[in-house]
């Protein structure tokens, strides 16, 4: 596939460090391959410790002067970032789905997600406020002030290799910090191309630092580096407590938006077909590759046999292949090794007394897609009601009574997204806040956006992203007490 982009400069193969594109010290570099052809795009610069200390320290000295820009500038500087992005959302979109596979549709739909999170802070920026105390005696006046934690530290993932990074880096500019960014390396393209925008958009240099390379060696020096006072992660729960464990020795701040394990729950008086819908639209979008997928589909047994067979026939009629074709619905998987994974999934259940309704492995296409799958005949005892699937395998589990299903949906270490579909608006209450989670869609299958708090409970993490409270977690409260007043 011939690399065509209108904006040719989006394509970048170095780092980009404090205002400037630079390789790695060792000239060492790794190879960006599209997961649906196996093609190597281009090349990053393998990187460690060293590189990324320069640019802690680099962002440590930005943050001086950007912690003084006044909130009407910080949200001038990324209006015009967010201005650029939009411009040049085709080529993002393009680049997205060639490093990562999922359709163009989705890809320009993250695109436009992405830059939603720049949007909503450069307005936010204006809206950080500190409050005024009622004092405790006469001579004293007691005020909080807030202000930017300092440098941050972004490590993101490869299944939303825009929107991840933006919905980090857009609340932490618009506090006043600075950020050094680790993208995951089957995906660093769209985040270099971000860091372009941002250059051509004329950010200060040091805002935005983005490293690529050896992603132990860099997260060390992240999670360790005292000039570092936050660390944001989006990925697995095992990295996750991996990277809390490692920040403890110098106490940064972490926020965690780690894996989950959706419950999608269908009851008798459902509408049906909206029903379907959801339950595709979130099992899967990005190929099942969310953290926010439904990964448990749990329905009521009156209506159980018709949705299967509405599900599976919609499941049937996804096209699997190349993203970059125009009539894709599903793409492939990040890798080989993820595909293989998605499948003893799928093997486990089958050979515990699963029935396969649709799918049920590895397409026919080279490379690393899976059919769109659909498990009847599943038990608690099969990984697919523990693990996180994250492929395109919707297991469809049965219950009766709604004391059985909030059971069976909680049970699980996960807490980030739940689903539930029924029309009794007094079980919509009861449900929702009997769930243990972080996000309930409630006769909805698509629960993103950059006005509402993402985040979990449990193992899925802590902090929130996006909406009025996304920012609170890129700033410190100061408590002034002042005395003397007579
Ligand atoms: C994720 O998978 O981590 C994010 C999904 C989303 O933002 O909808």
């Amino acid at each position: 596939m011939a690399l065509v982009l209108n904006n040719k400069s989006l394509l970048r193969s170095q780092i980009y460090s404090a205002g400037r594109w630079l390789d790695s010290d060792s000239l060492e570099t790794l190879d960006v391959v599209n997961p649906a052809t196996n093609d190597v795009i281009t090349t990053v610069p393998y990187c460690g410790a060293i590189e990324t200390r320069r640019m802690i320290e680099a962002a440590a000295q930005a943050q001086r002067s950007w912690a003084l820009a006044t909130a009407k500038h910080r949200s001038v500087v990324l209006r015009d970032w967010f201005n650029l992005i939009v411009q040049n959302k085709d080529d993002l979109a393009f680049l997205l789905t060639l490093e990562q596979g999922k359709p163009l549709t989705e890809a320009s739909a993250e695109l436009t997600y992405g830059a939603n999170y720049i949007e909503w802070f450069s307005e936010e920026a204006k809206r950080v406020y500190g409050d005024v105390i009622p004092q405790p005696s006469e001579d004293k006046r007691l005020v909080v002030i807030k202000q930017p934690i300092g440098v941050v530290a972004c490590i993101t993932p490869w299944n939303f290799p825009n929107a991840m990074l933006t919905r980090k880096i857009a609340p932490a500019l618009a506090a006043g910090c600075t950020v050094v960014c680790k993208p995951a390396n089957a995906t660093p393209l769209s985040a270099l191309a971000l860091a372009e925008l941002a250059h051509q958009a004329g950010l200060p240099a040091g805002l935005i630092n983005i490293v690529t390379g050896n992603t132990e060696a860099i997260g060390a020096e992240l999670t360790s580096n005292p000039l570092v006072r936050k660390l944001t992660f989006t990925g697995s729960t095992p990295v996750g407590k991996k990277l809390i464990a490692a920040c403890a020795g110098t106490v940064k701040r972490t926020s965690m938006e780690l894996g989950g394990n959706a419950p999608f729950i269908v009851f008798d008086d459902a509408d049906l077909e909206s029903a379907v819908q959801g339950a595709v639209a979130s099992k899967y979008r990005n190929a099942g590759q969310t953290c926010v997928c439904s990964n448990r589909l749990i329905v009521q047994s009156g209506i159980y046999e018709r949705f299967v067979e509405m599900l599976a026939s919609a499941a049937g009629n996804l096209v699997v292949g190349n993203g970059i074709d125009i009539s894709t619905t599903v793409g492939p998987l990040i890798n080989t090794r993820a595909a293989k994974d998605v499948c003893s999934i799928i093997d486990d259940a089958l050979s515990k007394g699963a029935q396969c309704i649709t799918g049920g492995g590895m397409s026919s296409l080279k490379g690393s897609f899976v059919e769109p799958t659909v498990l009847t005949n599943v038990t608690r005892e099969m990984r697919v009601f523990s693990e996180e699937i994250f492929g395109p395998v919707a297991p469809v589990f049965r219950f009766d009574t709604e004391d059985q299903v909030i059971e069976m949906a909680n049970d699980t270490e996960f807490g980030l997204a739940a689903y539930f579909y029924t029309q009794d608006h007094g079980r919509i209450w009861r449900v929702a806040e009997r769930l243990d989670y972080g996000i309930v869609g409630i006769n909805e299958g698509i629960i993103s956006n950059e006005m509402a708090p993402f985040g979990g409970v449990k193992e899925s993490g802590n902090g929130r992203e996006g909406s009025k409270y996304g920012i609170d977690d890129y700033l410190e409260i100061k408590y002034l007490c002042i005395g003397g007043i007579n």
